[in-house]
């Protein structure tokens, strides 16, 4: 497993203070949530926090809260509880039982996999607004921006794509692959799905970064910063 998580990621650089970063994250991201009001569009840059819309932000928001990959990492850093499969108390305490995943929050996480066809939903509108992009000032142009819009849009697509709930609507349901006469094409998109998906928790981070930099990215061109440069145009 250990070798599985340094994929691509080195997580060993940040397991002696996760508690240290989980902190920040959540202070970064609610920083950002009090403060975030992006600009919509600029030079034909679509941020991707409206990509199709502010106003579906939540669905993907849940989609992303309710990530196993962030259950993990809030239950077992933030909360406390419960902690890791392998500790025998799970953080039990007398007022703080564990009682299996029945509480609110846990039937709240469990509608992850319904936020899943909100996520599949709209990514096609990132690789729509990285094409938006490309058409700047009469021609074609393919910028700096739109670079980082496309590489925001792959990481989105590869941390949807390799999602748990995923992986269960392309194989939940077959319990021998080897046996059943689907087997075949089933089988390959399964194990490449896998494959994707041994990487989920690097990527639910890495897609996390890419799109509050391309956000960051946009918002600084809007407010004029000198960034962006055109690399081809026609
Ligand atoms: Fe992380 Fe579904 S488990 S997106």
């Amino acid at each position: 497993m250990k070798s599985d998580r340094r994929l691509l990621f080195p997580y060993e650089l940040l397991e002696p203070n996760w508690r240290l970063w989980s902190f920040i994250a959540v202070l970064t991201l609610g920083f950002w949530a009090l403060t975030a009001f992006p600009v919509a569009e600029f030079a034909r840059y679509i941020d991707p926090f409206y990509s199709p819309t502010i106003l579906i932000v939540p669905l993907p928001g849940a989609f992303r809260l309710t990530c196993y990959a962030y259950r993990k990492d809030y239950h077992r850093h933030i909360f406390n509880h419960p902690l890791g499969c392998a500790n025998a108390d799970r953080g039990e305490s007398t007022s703080r039982r564990y009682t299996g995943e029945r509480n609110a929050l846990f039937q709240l996480e469990n509608f992850h996999r319904y936020f899943l066809y909100a996520g599949l939903a709209i990514l096609p509108f990132f690789y729509y607004d990285f094409l938006y992009s490309l058409a700047f000032s009469g021609g074609f142009a393919l910028r700096i921006g739109s670079i980082i819009l496309l590489v925001n849009a792959l990481t989105l697509t590869a941390w949807t794509l390799s999602c748990h709930a995923f992986r269960h609507i392309i194989g939940g349901n077959i319990n021998c692959y080897s046996c059943v006469a689907t087997g075949g094409l089933r089988k390959e998109v399964y194990d490449k799905q896998s494959w994707l998906n041994k990487r989920h928790e690097a990527l639910s981070w890495i897609s996390l970064l890419t799109i509050f930099f391309a956000d960051l990215y946009l918002r600084g061109v809007a407010a004029g910063l000198p960034i962006d440069a055109t690399l081809l145009r026609f």
